[in-house]
């Protein structure tokens, strides 16, 4: 697996760093409220695992798995729900927490769909953001790390599924995404 990746951008003492950093920022910010996060599964796994445990404060946490990928590099833009409900945020201090802001194709349809059970406020919290024009207008308010628009896997993320259990975020080898099928 570790001969796969081509470099290593954020180790782990690296990403635990910024994670206390991360969540010293929302502590602070949510203080005075409380917090439903809602976490997009798989990729912000690992992430939201981490960032969490720093965070002191009351909230309820909330998954909602998403596809929008399907299995390739190149995002399609169309965003299924794997849940048909909602989850339940009236009223609350929402904080979506992703692994990586790409094409915003994601986060817009989340937010979107957030929005429709009338949340308090709306945050948007990712490890990872990429430098890049994006399809969708789409920000984060809290970012670990802006990054080059390279594919990444590692600490949450895949490529087809695999490397999500890497304890760094590193860069795939350009050979391995151009393989058809594995
Ligand atoms: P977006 O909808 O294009 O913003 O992409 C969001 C989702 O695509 C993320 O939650 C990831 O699952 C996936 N993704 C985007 N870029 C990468 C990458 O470099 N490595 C692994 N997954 C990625
Ligand atoms: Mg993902």
């Amino acid at each position: 697996m570790q001969s796969d990746i081509e470099r290593v951008l954020f180790d782990g003492p690296a990403i635990h760093k910024r994670l206390d950093e991360m969540a010293a920022q929302i502590t602070a910010d949510y203080s005075d409220r409380e917090l439903t996060v809602i976490a997009i599964l798989t990729g912000s796994l690992m992430f939201m695992s981490d960032l969490l445990r720093r965070i002191p404060l009351p909230l309820k946490l909330d998954c909602l798995s998403v596809v929008s990928y399907h299995g390739k590099t190149q995002p399609s833009g169309e965003v299924i729900f794997k849940q048909l409900a909602v989850p339940d945020v009236a009223d609350r201090d929402v904080l979506i927490l992703d692994d990586i802001l790409d094409t915003g194709h994601t986060l817009a349809a989340v937010r979107k769909k957030l929005e429709t059970a009338k949340p308090r406020s709306i945050r948007i919290c990712v490890l990872l953001s990429k430098r890049k024009q994006r399809a969708r207008d789409v920000d984060a308010d809290y970012i670990g790390f802006e990054i080059d628009d390279e594919f990444v896997v590692g600490y949450g993320l895949d490529f087809m599924e695999r490397y999500r259990n890497l304890p760094y975020v590193g860069v795939l080898r350009k050979e391995l995404l151009e393989q058809p099928n594995q």
